[in-house]
Parts: C-alpha cells; structure tokens; sequence
C-alpha cells in the first residue's frame, strides 16, 4: 500500500473483531517501524506498552470508560514516553555518528533539557506522537485498522505501572474492524487550517 493510501484509508475503528489475532510477528514489526519515527534529538522517547493479559485489559477497560476496543482488538498497545530518556546513556543515540558528531549532538542535548521540564515534556510528547502516527500508518499497510484512544490517565498509569519518569500519549488499538467506518464526519478544508506567514 502506498504511503496516500494508507493516509486515505485510515479511519478510526469503534468495534473490532474479537475473533481475529494477530502473531507477535506482526507486532514486532509494527514496532519496528515505530522506531524509525522521527524524534527530538533522536531520543526516541517512546515506549510502547503491549496490554495482553486478559486481566489487565479488563482493567484497562475501565481506564477507557469501558470503550469496546480495549476488550475486542487483537492489539493494544499503550504509547509512553520516558521524560529522561535524554539523560539516560544518551551515547546510544549517536552509536553509528562520528565521534565529534556525536559529541556534539549530545552536549547540546544535555543542554537543551537541563532545568527545562517544559521542553522536555513536549519534546517527548511530540516524539511520542510521532510513533503514534507511524504504527497507525504501518498498521494499515499490514492490513490492520486502528483506533488511537483517550483514557484516565491516573488510573492506567497505576495498572501498567508507570514509572515516575514517564508518561503516557495514548493507547491505541488494532485489528479487524467489525463494519466500515461512517463517512468522516466533518473534515476542516485546506484554508481552514492552513496560514501563510502569519495568524
Ligand atoms: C489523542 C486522541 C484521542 C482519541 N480518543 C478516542 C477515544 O477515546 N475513543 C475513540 O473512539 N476515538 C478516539 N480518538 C479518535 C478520534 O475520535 C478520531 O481520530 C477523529 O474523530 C477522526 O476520525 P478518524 O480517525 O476516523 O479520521 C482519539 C484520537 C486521538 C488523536
């Protein structure tokens, strides 16, 4: 499927089949493309929670306000992001760079984020989204639908877990939809959304 069509066709799943499954195959290649995504000094903030037990996901349903997705997808993933990733052995995002490249990019990194919670906070959110939209995307070239989704943040963090320094984007779910989605239901138009120069 090319990069238009999977834009075009991908809509937002309310009811799933239950019945269909996927192999943990295909989910290591969703994350796989995941990790290609771009983000803030190539962090790569994202981490990805795979919600499998039946007994957590009963609870996450609750965390969703009982959304059917999060019982009846073949997938559903959890998107976190780990707020100081940039702190943590940072060298790895430059493993294959020059070594003055390298060095470079991680000083101005260290720099960027220090006394900055704001900056890091929406840098990591923005990483974050960005993996959203590519496991979206690469969802539909597999052949799979997807619902990204909303939910208590409180109280889902407490059921996976959450570490202090991390925190969550979304979840989204993934299968086979039960029925097409409604035509969309009220799309803004390019001069809507689009400004020249400036507001
Ligand atoms: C951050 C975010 C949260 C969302 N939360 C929910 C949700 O809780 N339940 C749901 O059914 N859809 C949810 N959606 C999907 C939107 O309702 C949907 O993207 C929008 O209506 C446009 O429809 P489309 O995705 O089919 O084009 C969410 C989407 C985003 C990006």
């Amino acid at each position: 499927m090319n990069v238009s069509d999977a834009i075009q066709r991908r809509r937002s799943v309310s009811l799933f089949d239950p019945a269909y499954k996927i192999s943990d195959a295909e989910v290591r290649e969703l994350v796989e493309a995941a990790n290609l995504s771009p983000s803030a000094f190539n962090i790569q903030h994202w981490r990805f929670v795979w919600l499998r037990d039946p007994a957590v996901l009963g609870q996450a349903s609750e965390a969703v306000w009982f959304q059917p997705q999060v019982t009846d997808a073949a997938l559903v993933l959890l998107v976190c992001l780990d707020l100081k990733a940039w702190q943590k052995s940072p060298e790895r995002y430059w493993a294959n760079a020059p070594a003055e490249v390298a060095k470079h990019m991680i000083d101005n990194t260290l720099q960027t984020y220090a006394d900055n919670p704001q900056l890091e906070r929406d840098e990591a959110m923005r990483s974050a989204s960005m993996a959203a939209m590519t496991l979206m995307l690469k969802a539909q070239d597999m052949g799979l639908e997807s619902c990204a989704m909303a939910c208590d943040e409180q109280r889902m963090a407490d059921i996976v877990k959450l570490p202090e320094d991390h925190a969550l984007c979304m979840v989204i779910a993934f299968g086979r939809a039960l029925k097409p989605p409604y035509a969309r239901p009220g799309l803004l138009s390019v001069e809507d959304v689009l400004v020249t120069d400036s507001f």
